[in-house]
Parts: C-alpha cells; sequence; structure tokens
C-alpha cells in the first residue's frame, strides 16, 4: 500500500512587498536581493489575519482539488513555525475551521523542513491503513517573526501556505522519505525566545524575531540538499536521470541551482517560485507543488523530488510518483 496525492492548494496574503519597498527601508537594493537571493517579492499577511485563516485557504483549494468534502478527513498535519497559539495546536484550530472534528489533528515544528516532515507521517498513517484521507498543510506567518532592521533576514521571509490531500493507492504514490536532524546546529538558525523562555533579555525588537547566520547556512544547505539527492536516488535504485521535476524548499536560487546540479537536471525540470513570495518555511515546499500541477507542468506519472532544510538544522527530502 502506498498513500498518493490526490489533491493540492496553496494560499498568498494579497499584500505584496517588493525588493524596491524593502530599499526605502533598509540599506539593500533590488539588485543585490535579486542576484543573491533571487526574490522579487513577498506576500504579508494582513492585520487581522491569522495562520489559521491562510491554512484553512489552502486547505479547502487542496480538498476541492481532491474531490472530497471536509468531513472525509481522517488525519490532519499541519507543519507551522508560527502557530496562531501555544495551543490548541495548529492542527486542531484548522479542523474547527472544517469543521470535521473527531479524527487525530496536530502540528509538529521543524521549521522549514515541517512539511516534508508532515507529509513522511502522513505518509505513515496512510500506509498502516490508519488514514484514508489526510490532509498534510504548511502555513506560515514568518512576517511576524521578522526582524524588519536587520537586513540579511527581513529580505527574505514572506507569508503563506500549502496543502496537499493524500490517499491510499495500489502503486506509488509516495516512494519513500528521508529526514535528518542535527540540533549541533542550532545556533545558525533560530528564533530568539518562546513561551517557556520568553524573549531575550533587552532584545530590541521587543518580541521574538528570527537570527541567521546567512552564509553557514548556505553553505550547510548545498552541502545537505546535495547529499540527500544522492541518498533518495540510492535509497531507490534510480539513475539520476529518472527525476522529472525538482520541486525544493524554496529558500535561495543559488542553493535551489546547486542541487539542480546536483542532479543534472537543466533549471526548465526546476519549479522555482522563489521570487514570487520569498521563504515561506513549511509553506514553499507545497505551493511550489501546487503551482508546478496547476500550471500543467507536472503531470500524472511524473517522478518529482521534494526537499528542504531549516532551522534545527532540518532536512529532509520526498520521492514521489505524481
Ligand atoms: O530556509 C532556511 C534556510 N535558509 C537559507 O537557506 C538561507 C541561506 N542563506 C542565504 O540565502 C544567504 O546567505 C543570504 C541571502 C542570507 C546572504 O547572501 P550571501 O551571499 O551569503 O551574503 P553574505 O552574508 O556573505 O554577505 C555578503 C555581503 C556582506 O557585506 P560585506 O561584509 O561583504 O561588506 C553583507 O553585509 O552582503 C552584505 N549584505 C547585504 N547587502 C545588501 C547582507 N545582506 C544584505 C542585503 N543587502 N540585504
Amino acid at each position: 500500500m502506498y498513500s498518493r496525492i490526490v489533491g493540492t492548494g496553496s494560499y498568498l496574503p494579497a499584500k505584496v512587498l517588493t525588493n524596491f519597498d524593502l530599499e526605502k527601508r533598509l540599506d539593500t537594493s533590488d539588485a543585490w536581493i535579486r542576484e543573491r537571493t533571487g526574490i522579487e517579492r513577498r506576500h504579508i499577511i494582513a492585520d487581522g489575519e491569522s495562520n489559521t485563516d491562510m491554512a484553512e485557504q489552502a486547505a479547502r483549494a487542496a480538498i476541492a482539488s481532491a474531490g472530497i468534502e471536509p468531513h472525509e478527513l481522517d488525519l490532519i498535519v499541519v507543519g507551522t513555525t508560527t502557530p496562531d497559539l501555544v495551543f490548541p495546536n495548529s492542527g486542531t484550530l484548522l479542523q474547527a475551521r472544517l469543521g470535521c472534528g473527531g479524527a487525530p489533528a496536530f502540528s509538529l515544528e521543524a521549521a522549514c523542513s515541517g512539511f516534508i516532515y508532515a507529509l513522511a507521517i502522513a505518509d505513515k498513517f496512510v500506509r498502516a491503513g490508519e488514514s484514508k484521507r489526510a490532509l498534510v498543510v504548511g502555513s506560515e506567518v514568518l512576517s511576524r517573526i521578522v526582524d524588519y532592521t536587520d537586513r540579511s533576514t527581513a529580505i527574505l521571509f514572506g507569508d503563506g501556505a500549502g496543502a496537499v490531500v493524500l490517499a491510499p493507492s495500489d502503486e506509488a504514490g509516495i516512494i519513500s522519505t528521508h529526514l535528518h536532524a542535527d540540533g549541533g546546529y542550532q545556533e545558525l538558525l533560530y528564533c530568539t525566545g518562546g513561551p517557556a523562555r520568553g524573549p531575550a533579555p533587552g532584545s530590541f525588537p521587543p518580541g521574538d524575531v528570527v537570527r541567521m547566520a546567512g552564509s553557514e547556512v548556505f553553505r550547510l544547505a548545498v552541502t545537505l540538499l546535495g547529499r540527500i539527492v544522492d541518498e533518495t536516488v540510492a535509497a531507490n535504485h534510480l539513475d539520476r536521470s529518472a527525476i522529472d521535476w525538482l520541486v525544493p524548499h524554496q529558500a535561495n536560487l543559488r542553493i535551489i541551482q546547486a542541487t539542480a546540479k546536483r542532479l543534472s537536471l537543466p533549471m526548465e525540470r526546476v519549479i522555482v517560485t522563489v521570487q514570487e513570495h520569498g521563504n515561506t518555511s513549511t509553506a514553499s515546499v507545497p505551493l511550489a507543488l501546487n503551482v508546478g500541477i496547476r500550471d500543467g507542468r507536472i503531470k500524472r506519472g511524473d517522478l518529482l523530488l521534494l526537499q528542504a532544510l531549516g532551522g534545527g538544522i532540518t532536512w529532509g527530502s520526498a520521492l514521489v510518483r505524481y
């Protein structure tokens, strides 16, 4: 038994923050941001809009494209780093919106790898026969933990949500998932506070914000995402040329290009959306997947490699026959 992706959806808030907007507030330039990251704009959540609002939009689109009703869902897993509340968890908040109480619903936090982690867990529920309709969501409100006085991070992050529905299938499906973490790298990319510890004393701006040692994370991302390409291909006794589409975490175009090179995959076979929304953490892989499917590039039967790396450090991949 395999699990198969039977529906996808995504959501980006209406408000757009361009590189030119950031030029006015920070010592940066559109040219620098585009050249070093590939990002042109990010979408920013409206005042009064929440993580759950975005997750609901993406989830409803995925449920509709799967041709099912919310009450048919028997599992909800939400990957997020920016939940509305410490608890109840984001899975239950979303479940209440969808009006489908009863089934297990939970969230997990693995920073930008959170969607790959959530997908891997939901896949195991489906394979074990414990779920027939699993909703997997990545949703982030990173703009609320970005320090907009720090040019090294303010240019990178945006808000958004993406979702998939999984169902059982005799044919693959999700062929394999590969998850890793190394907590020894936690100082390279982290949020300055949390509900148990509170904000760092004397922190400016007040509240918890993202801090990142960008070039170190960049180097690790190129190395570890390259390595997981090799691991995924080897575990499935595949030739790299068998991969039809790379659907990577959208953090930096140069990292994506390095991974594509490792796969000997031309950039025309890579789904790139980073220019449109910057780094949306857990939302970025399902956002890119939904774009590639909806615009007709990714077709049924294509072989996809999904992958991501984020704070922790966590990283992971999924080999998927769409
Ligand atoms: O999703 C989790 C994974 N996260 C990532 O994958 C992000 C990984 N890191 C990156 O994407 C890149 O490291 C950045 C885009 C954050 C930075 O690019 P970089 O090429 O690694 O630049 P750098 O940090 O080595 O800095 C080069 C120069 C520095 O100036 P000096 O010291 O050479 O004079 C920085 O101060 O660029 C400067 N700089 C900027 N200049 C204009 C840093 N940020 C900016 C900026 N605008 N926004």
